[in-house]
């Protein structure tokens, strides 16, 4: 193919366009981020809420909206903007952003295991919960990341309303103790669960089912927005 006719692609694309045609099917099936307004915008809380200094009480903050409209590529946008860097003088590996997934039940030991495995430390699967927890809290001090997004927070709703109140508990404690900001990330229910609590942010995405063009871009995000007292 010639690049002459190629003028419609932008400059950076041109040579992917001249690739074989399994290279250039494999480059359209990646994922790529459409920005658009209301996606901006969370980006926007997410970048305040990593800048918050250490406080008492942490803000937090709740991003809820349907299945498939965005969420997950918004908090891997944010962790791409703020990817992990080495601390020269201290030699110790530096992580603004630490990401990860609720488990599948809202059970504190596959909580604290799921946490260990995202933070890379090898740990015995029959180690107590409290083992489990002080090796997550001292790596956690370790490395001194400024926020935890933890994605797929609706699983919570999988168990009674005893053990949600026991992991929200826990991301507040882990948040006012290691100071840094949680973020949860979850589908419309997830707010039935957190909404209660008066140190979540709640920031609502709303938009048609459909991503692709303009539906994306003309998609709609309402954001509420409840302070800590
Ligand atoms: N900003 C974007 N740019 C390009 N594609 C997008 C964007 N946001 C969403 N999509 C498309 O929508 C799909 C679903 O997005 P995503 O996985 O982030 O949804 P979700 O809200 O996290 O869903 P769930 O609640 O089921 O986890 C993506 O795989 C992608 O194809
Ligand atoms: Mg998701």
């Amino acid at each position: 193919m010639s690049t002459a006719i190629l003028g419609h692609l932008h400059a950076s694309k041109r040579a992917e366009a001249m690739l074989e045609a399994d290279a250039r099917i494999r480059g359209l099936r990646r994922d790529r981020w459409i920005d658009y307004p209301r996606a901006s915008q969370a980006l926007l809380k997410l970048e305040g809420l990593l800048e918050m200094p250490p406080r008492a009480r942490m803000p937090c903050m709740v991003l809820h909206g349907d299945s498939n409209i965005g969420k997950t590529l918004i908090v891997a946008k944010f962790q791409r903007e703020h990817p992990d860097r080495f601390d020269e003088v201290k030699g110790v590996e530096r992580r603004d952003v630490v990401g990860m997934q609720m488990p599948a039940t809202p059970d504190q030991h596959r909580f604290y295991s799921a946490l260990l495995f995202e933070l890379g430390a090898p740990h015995s699967a029959s180690a107590s919960l409290s083992v489990l927890e002080r090796l997550a809290r001292e790596l956690l001090r370790r490395i001194a990341p400024r926020m935890l997004i933890v994605d797929e927070v609706h699983h919570l709703l999988a168990g009674n309303y005893r053990e949600q109140r026991a992991s929200l508990n826990l991301l507040k404690f882990l948040a006012n103790d290691l100071k840094f900001s949680i973020v949860v990330v979850g589908t419309a229910d997830a707010p039935l669960a957190l909404a209660s609590d008066p140190q979540m942010i709640s920031v609502s995405v709303r938009s048609s089912p459909s991503l692709d063009g303009e539906q994306l871009r003309t998609s709609q995000m309402s954001m509420t927005r409840r302070r800590c007292p």
